[in-house]
């Protein structure tokens, strides 16, 4: 099993980005905590990072052999379709995450364009955001369907 693992602008500074929002654990502490999680689930996780979104979207078809995507969009998240348009282009299941309670912040954090073409959000749990997909997207991949 792979998964995509997708962060977008300002995600590669954390740790020193505003850590009373985001948290102290840097991008690269998230990665390691993730694939300590996924070896104990057999899952390969591939990671990447941008600051733009042409270069997300890329990323997103570039891995649409993988079998499912966590996405961070940061603040791509509330602007654009076009992100949006890819997961749908891929057709996986997505999970989008936020470090932060976006629908507890400003009110340009609540609408996502993400939100209708994902299996899910999960917000407002710092790292452990991140680590909550994953264990999500590992039960709907390996799930028998109920009899
Ligand atoms: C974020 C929330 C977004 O509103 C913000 O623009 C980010 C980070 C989060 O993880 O909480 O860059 O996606």
């Amino acid at each position: 099993m792979r998964i995509f693992v997708v962060n977008g602008p300002n995600l590669n500074l954390l740790g020193h980005r505003e850590p009373e929002i985001y948290g102290l654990e840097s991008l690269a502490d998230i990665e390691l905590l993730m694939t300590n999680r996924a070896e104990e689930l057999g899952i390969d996780l591939k990671f990447f990072q941008s600051n733009s979104e042409g270069a997300l979207i890329d990323a997103i078809h570039g891995h649409r052999d993988c079998d499912g995507v966590i996405i961070n969009a940061g603040a791509y998240t509330h602007t654009s379709l076009a992100i949006a348009d890819a997961l749908v282009s891929v057709a996986l299941p997505a999970i989008e995450v936020h470090l932060s309670n976006v629908h507890a912040r400003e009110v340009a954090r609540h609408h996502s364009f993400l939100a209708p073409v994902v299996w899910g959000q999960v917000a407002g749990f710092g790292f452990r955001s991140y680590l909550a997909a994953l264990d999500l997207l590992h039960a709907r991949l390996t799930e028998v369907a109920p009899s």
